[in-house]
């Protein structure tokens, strides 16, 4: 069985990546700056999966002669690129970091696939590449105009690959995820943002402490006024990883997939949900809009579903939640609880 490199596989959904990887027999190198990645997520996979190869090698992706050092000696036949920066907030003050990693770095890891010959590359991009949405649900027709950098560093990278592939034969899949969510149902990983900016955590995080938790916007154009996502199960995201590899593997070309679970979700149905989950009431506290959140975001996932046979398995909202939760009980600081243990 062969070896994927992991760009950020040591981050939220690139750790569950690599989990399903080493499940399914692949030996991973994961390349990471930790810059918002945890050591510990590396840790709890390879100390469950001894007799698989699990290597964490530090470093940044702009980091040319590092990059290629790590994919030449990981003999490594493909390339899975999650590392990135993600607050489409600090990609509004910060625009520079978000071109510098997600666009300079990501053409980096590329010019070095490039350099050694490896031709399989699976591209973490993002609903945020479509901005205000024309019409729900999204399928891959729909025009892409970014509304901050974050998107457009998404974006561009997209634009870049088919130049890529002729110049360099490097087969694409792009997989554009929707609001990824939910833990590892076996509890060894989950996802540990610093800030944490996503709502199901947050949710968690209010009705465990008891604190408030605010809703920005009540008064969007949804059925109740608060705004309405897709979350999709972060193993479910993997899976299509997997998906995708084997794709590319069997000398498959490239191509671009949404990924959601088709089912919008407005803020106030979350809410309710981790209320359920958890036995206990989340205060909420009523903000204003924030710039840049759509009113809907809600995929078509139908072409990944007939073209790599892609199917959500943990779809009920409820189930999300409640792997999150589960997460969160047992880490209430995230992967420095573990530390603290
Ligand atoms: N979380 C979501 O809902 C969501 C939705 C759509 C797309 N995405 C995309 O999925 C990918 C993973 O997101 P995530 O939620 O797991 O985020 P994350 O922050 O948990 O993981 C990103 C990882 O990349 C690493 N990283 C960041 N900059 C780096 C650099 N310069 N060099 C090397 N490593 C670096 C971080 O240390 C971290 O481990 C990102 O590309 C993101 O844009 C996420």
């Amino acid at each position: 069985m062969s070896t994927v490199l992991v760009t950020g596989g040591a981050g939220y959904i690139g750790s569950h990546a690599v989990k399903a990887l080493a499940q399914a027999g692949y030996d991973v190198v994961i390349y990471d700056d930790l810059s918002a990645g945890h050591r510990d997520a590396v840790e709890a996979i390879a100390t469950r999966m001894p007799g698989r190869v699990i290597r964490l090698i530090e470093g940044d992706v702009a980091d040319r002669a590092r990059v290629t050092a790590a994919i030449r000696s990981s003999g490594a036949a493909a390339v899975m690129h999650f590392a990135a920066k993600l607050s489409v907030g600090e990609s509004v003050t910060a625009p520079l970091k978000y071109y510098a990693t997600n666009v300079t770095g990501t053409l980096t890891v590329l010019q070095a696939m490039a350099e050694c010959g490896v031709d399989a590359f699976i591209f973490s991009s993002t609903a945020a590449t479509f901005g205000e949405p024309a019409r729900t649900p999204i399928d891959e027709t729909h025009p892409q105009q970014p509304i901050n950098a974050y998107g457009e560093s998404k974006l561009a990278v997209e634009r870049a690959l088919p130049h890529l592939e002729r110049a360099h034969g490097i087969r694409a899949v792009t997989l554009r995820y929707f609001n990824a969510a939910g833990a590892d149902p076996d509890g060894w990983i989950g996802e540990d943002h610093s800030p944490e900016e996503h709502l199901i955590p947050r949710a968690l995080a209010a009705a465990d402490r008891g604190a408030a938790l605010t809703v920005f916007g009540s008064d969007y154009p949804t059925p109740d006024g608060t705004c309405v996502r897709d979350f999709v199960h972060v193993t479910d995201l993997a899976q299509a990883h997997l998906l995708a590899l084997e794709h590319l593997e069997r000398g498959g070309g490239s191509g671009d997939y949404n990924l959601g679970n088709g089912q919008g979700v407005s803020v106030r149905e979350l809410i309710a949900s981790v209320e359920r989950v958890t036995g206990r009431e989340v205060a909420v506290v009523a903000g204003p809009r924030r710039a840049g959140d759509p009113a809907a975001l809600v995929a078509s996932s139908a072409r990944i579903m007939r073209e790599l046979r892609w199917q959500p398995r943990l779809a009920a909202l409820d189930d999300i939640v409640a792997t999150a939760w589960r997460w969160h009980h047992a880490h209430p600081n995230g992967y420095r609880s573990a530390e603290q243990d």
